[in-house]
């Protein structure tokens, strides 16, 4: 099939759950708490706090809904999102969406088998391609909710795989049909680091 329909299906096909439009204004002042780690513009210094800065408004949203109401665990964020109405999450992740995100760079020990996994997986472990859902260039579907991974903190990167990839205790609210959960179980360590470096420097 045309890649272009297969990316219109996904599209309509999980675009049904509504939120309130964000106000990017409105929410760079309610994101100054947030600045202490991820950076006043989204793009934090520290390698184990996410870059937010251009991101995904759908999936910066529901990140948020999910940190707040537990089904994601993130201590350093323990009750900073208690106060904040949905109208505030909205606001602040047009914010953070609206943003320049910055790029780094990868090791060139490991850039080749990164590139191998994220633009062709591997058939023989039954692992899709990457760029199916995060695009070639590392953008993901903002419209799709598919994060945007160009750019971002190899260290963060590969911290979400191995938490994916965890039996117990791991992220698990990537949905009812689980991709990231099934494709991770499918990563070895070495495919984790090499994988994570490559995304740190596309772009
Ligand atoms: C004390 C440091 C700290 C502060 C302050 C903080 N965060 Fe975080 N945040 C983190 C860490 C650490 C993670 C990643 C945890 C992990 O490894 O899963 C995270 C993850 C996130 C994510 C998920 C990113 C992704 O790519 O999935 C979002 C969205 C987020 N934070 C938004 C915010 C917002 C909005 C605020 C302010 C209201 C905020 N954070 C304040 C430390 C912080
Ligand atoms: C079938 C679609 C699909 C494929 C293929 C896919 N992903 Fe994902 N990925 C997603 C979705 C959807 C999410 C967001 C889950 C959520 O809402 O929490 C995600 C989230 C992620 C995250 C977390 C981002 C963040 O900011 O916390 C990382 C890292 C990631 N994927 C890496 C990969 C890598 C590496 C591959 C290839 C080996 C891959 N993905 C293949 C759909 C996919």
């Amino acid at each position: 099939m045309n890649k272009l329909i297969v990316s219109l299906l996904l599209t309509v096909g999980i675009s049904g759950i509504a939120h309130a439009a964000g106000d990017a204004t409105a929410g760079q002042a309610k994101a100054a708490v947030c600045g202490a780690c991820h950076g006043p513009d989204g793009n934090s210094m520290a390698p184990n706090f996410p870059k937010l800065a251009g991101q995904g408004e759908r999936y910066l949203n529901k990140q948020l809904h999910d940190i707040k109401s537990g089904k994601r665990t993130v201590l350093e964020m323990t009750g900073l999102l208690t106060n904040l109405s949905d109208q505030d999450l909205a606001d602040i992740s047009a914010y953070f969406a609206s943003q320049k995100g910055s790029v780094g760079a990868a090791d060139p020990k490991v850039v080749a088998r990164g590139e191998a996994l994220f633009r062709g997986g591997d058939l023989a472990k039954g692992l899709p391609a990457c760029t199916g859902c995060h695009s070639p260039d590392g953008k993901g579907n903002a419209a799709a909710g598919f994060p945007h991974l160009g750019g971002q903190h190899a260290q963060y990167v590969g911290k979400q795989l191995t938490d994916f990839r965890k039996e117990e205790g791991g992220r698990t609210n990537d949905g009812d049909t689980k991709p990231m959960q099934s494709i991770a179980k499918k990563l070895s360590d070495e495919d984790i680091a090499a994988v994570s470096s490559y995304i740190q420097g596309l772009h």
